[in-house]
């Protein structure tokens, strides 16, 4: 039977769309952390919209899983079949062709396979931006970005990837194609379905391709790297950054000494942004379209470095920054993003690591952090506490790593310490995914915070588009 359906599949794709080998498919079976492990009847790479619609329904006809997947970069384990071996993981990433972009629009058409560098590359050469910015940028693809919503390092000043879509074209379960896709800024003729589709990690349908909007380039950024006397005071300095910028900034990340710890035991070579190790720091980026925001004047600064400088010097005289330096050339501005950028790949390098992605209120920000600082040292005072990330949009993965200095029973310790962050959340109204979605990780733990009526609305969606729930099942609800 196995041998019929894969002849099948083969018809549809061609020899070089399918991969049934063990060693062929090893990669597509593993999430990026190696934390899980699945199995497929094969892996399949449609190269059209009409070859994945082909697919979709033969899936259908067939009663065969359909797990769609991008760069394989995702963190909670979306894009990982379960381990029955009778699914399909549909892997987009040989539909990669740009179709269309549209300076005078200021958008481009791109298909789902697309990786998101090819696009900051292709958009660049046109003297345009694509905003969207992730340390995953080399492998993730914008179908994945879609599909988890995702948000990364600009947030701040661009939004979210739905933020950034205008249009999405969807193949569905049995292969009826939704062509979405559209240039318009405003369009309110009903349900805006692009929305349902962009976040839901292929539970809903596969996407294959989309119009996203672009921006004029930022061709002058300064970027600094700052000691601040505390996560509050790093809330008051992002809210002088944007009033002294004119809401120019592009990003602003929260950085603990722990954070530096561990991104240097792993990767010495790195530069140290300070002197010293302050407790808490931030990286910050602001970002102008005029050229002349770049140009140095007679004292050698330019516009945009005199804005950070003055920012810096001010809240340095009112307490809240206690070291700061600024980048001068690109290499300064690389090594700084170097220390944030290499984060996650520090983390899964490490002995152990329990990994968040909360979002909280500016103002629940710092007395939540210390609380999680003490709740912490409770249960494990050797732990490195790495609450860090995107503290621009009130987003943080408060990470807590664990290295040969932790206590061997790290494993047990884990439910605790996942039990302290979620239950801080709550206290605080935040969210248990900022950006990374549910996939399997977080399911059990979606349905405990959405209200029943809730869970039903997305049930009830869930099962009007997927009646078979043979798209991605297991994952996000
Ligand atoms: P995959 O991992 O392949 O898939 C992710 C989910 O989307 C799965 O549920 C999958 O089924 C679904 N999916 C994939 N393609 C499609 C499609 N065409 N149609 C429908 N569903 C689809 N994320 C952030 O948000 N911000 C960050 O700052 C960030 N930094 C990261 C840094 C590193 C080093 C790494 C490894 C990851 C990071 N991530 C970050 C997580 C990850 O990169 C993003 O979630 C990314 O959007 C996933 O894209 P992908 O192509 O790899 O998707
Ligand atoms: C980051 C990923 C983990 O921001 O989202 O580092
Ligand atoms: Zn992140």
């Amino acid at each position: 039977m196995a041998t019929e359906l894969i002849a099948s599949l083969r018809d549809i794709v061609g020899d070089p769309g399918l991969k049934t080998d063990a060693d062929a498919t090893a990669s597509f079976l593993t999430d990026w952390h190696g934390q899980y492990h699945g199995a497929a009847l094969a892996v399949v790479m449609p190269e059209t919209t009409e070859q994945v619609s082909q697919v979709m329904a033969f899936a259908d006809a067939h009663d065969i899983v359909v797990v769609p997947q991008g760069g394989n970069t995702g963190f909670m384990g979306g894009a990982t079949p379960d381990s029955s071996g009778h699914s399909l993981v549909l892997s987009l990433r040989r539909m990669n062709r740009i179709r269309e972009i549209d300076p005078t629009n200021m958008s481009m058409t791109v298909e789902a396979g697309c990786v998101l560098q090819t696009l900051h590359e292709a958009t660049e050469a046109e003297g345009l931006y694509f905003p969207l910015n992730l340390a995953a940028k080399g492998s993730c693809t914008i179908g994945g970005n879609l599909g988890t919503n995702a948000g990364g390092l600009n947030v701040v000043r661009y939004g979210t990837t739905r933020e950034l879509t205008l249009g999405v074209e969807v193949v569905l379960m049995g292969g009826r194609v939704l062509n979405l896709l559209s240039g318009l800024r405003k369009d309110n003729t009903g349900y805006d379905l692009r929305h349902l589709f962009v976040g839901s990690e292929g539970t809903l349908g596969v996407i294959t391709a989309a119009t996203m909007k672009l921006f004029p380039q930022p061709v002058a950024r300064a970027t600094a790297f700052a000691e601040v006397r505390d996560v509050d005071a790093a809330v008051q300095l992002l809210h002088r950054l944007q009033a002294a910028s004119g809401g120019g900034v592009e990003a602003f990340e929260l950085i603990p000494a722990d954070i530096l710890h561990v991104v240097f035991r792993h990767f010495p070579e790195i530069p140290q942004p300070l002197a010293t190790r302050g407790a808490m720091n931030v990286l910050m980026e602001i970002g102008s379209t005029n050229p002349a925001s770049g140009m140095p004047d007679e004292t050698g600064e330019a516009p945009l470095q005199t804005i950070i400088q003055d920012t810096l010097a001010a809240a340095f005289e009112d307490g809240l920054v206690i070291d700061a330096t600024i980048a001068n050339s690109e290499a300064q501005r690389r090594a700084l993003w170097d220390v944030r950028e290499m984060a996650p790949e520090s983390h899964k390098r490490s002995v152990g690591v329990v990994r968040s992605d909360i979002s909280l209120t500016q103002s629940a920000l710092a007395p939540f952090y210390a609380e999680m600082v003490d709740g912490v040292k409770t249960i494990d005072p050797n732990l490195w506490i790495c609450g860090y990330g995107h503290i621009g949009d009130g987003n943080l993965h408060f990470n807590l790593v664990a290295d040969e200095r932790s206590n061997s029973d790290f494993a047990e310790k884990k439910t605790d310490l996942y039990d302290l962050i979620y239950d801080k959340v709550a206290k605080y109204g935040g969210s248990i995914s900022a950006e990374h979605g549910i996939g399997q990780t977080k399911r059990a733990q979606l349905a405990k915070v959405k209200a029943p009526e809730v869970l039903d609305v997305m049930r009830a969606i869930k099962a009007s588009i997927d009646p078979k729930n043979l798209m991605n099942p297991g994952k996000v609800i």
